[in-house]
């Protein structure tokens, strides 16, 4: 199956179940406090889905060689990169965690976005590291327009971190999305520019970095589903779903809550 151009009533309904997605994160937000479990925020999330009609895309998701993932929510706490599964370990004063949510609206449309969150006062490390994943997100995203490649937006986010002396996981992309949780292209988070796919108007994907305050390795734990740092270095992501337009590009996982973009984003 090759990369889907969205016509007109496929970008609407993309902006609906991203913006979906993303008020699962709102709603969730003021919970996120020392004390809470990941599992109170998966129920908080899967509670929230179906007052909004939608459903989670992960509960059951099973690629090829994975068990079926067991939770409404993914939640990646510190050294975990991404794929953490909920579970009854309480959130304390100084961890940061990683919130991907994907919901399907009832039309059968996927929205996919998640956020960092910052437990109570944490260090100036994990402050820096969240932050400059933020950053280096959106530098990605500036990328997307016509005519661009997808080499141009993995170069700006590998650029900026690695000059940052953090590192970029290899092992888990971005994606596109549409009537199916992951389609083509791969979205990479390095590379070179003007090399990969060439942007059309009407692509949708998502720009989801991982970004490590050690080395880039990482390892699976033994659930099949959970991925750490090798090295257990703290790790952050953030993810929006982006569309391809004619002069540039929208990023469709916004909602009231949305952390404002950086400055440096016009
Ligand atoms: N939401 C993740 C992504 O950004 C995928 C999670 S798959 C799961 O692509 F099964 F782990 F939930
Ligand atoms: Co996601
Ligand atoms: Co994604």
């Amino acid at each position: 199956m090759s990369i889907t151009i969205k016509d007109d009533a496929g970008v609407a309904a993309m902006r609906t179940a991203c913006r979906l997605a993303a008020e699962v994160l709102d709603a969730i937000t003021p919970h996120i406090q020392p004390g809470i479990t990941t599992l109170d925020i998966d129920r908080l999330a899967a509670e929230h889905m179906a007052k909004q009609g939608t459903r989670s895309a992960t509960v059951g998701y099973q690629p090829p060689g994975y068990p079926p993932y067991p939770a409404h929510l993914c939640t990646s706490v510190n050294h975990v990169i991404c794929h953490g599964i909920p579970n009854d370990k309480v959130l304390k004063k100084g961890d940061i965690v990683n919130v991907d949510v994907t919901v399907i609206t009832p039309e059968g449309w996927y929205g996919d976005t998640s956020r960092m969150f910052e437990i109570g006062e944490v260090s100036i490390a994990a402050k820096r590291l969240c932050a400059l994943t933020y950053d280096a997100m959106w530098l990605g995203i500036e990328q997307v327009r016509p005519g661009a490649r997808l080499g141009d937006v993995g170069h700006a986010i590998q650029k900026f971190a690695e000059g940052h002396n953090l590192s970029v996981v290899r092992e888990f992309c971005g994606h596109g999305i549409g009537q199916r949780f992951h389609e083509e292209p791969q979205v990479l988070h390095y590379g070179k520019p003007g090399t990969g796919e060439e942007l059309v108007p009407g692509m949708i994907f998502t720009v989801e970095p991982m970004i490590n305050l050690g080395r880039r390795d990482i390892k699976e734990m033994p659930d099949g589903w959970t991925i750490v740092t090798r090295d257990r270095s703290l790790s952050a992501q953030w993810e929006h779903t982006v569309l391809v337009t004619p002069t540039g590009h929208e990023v469709l996982s916004l909602s009231a809550g949305s952390p404002p973009p950086p400055a440096f984003v016009q």
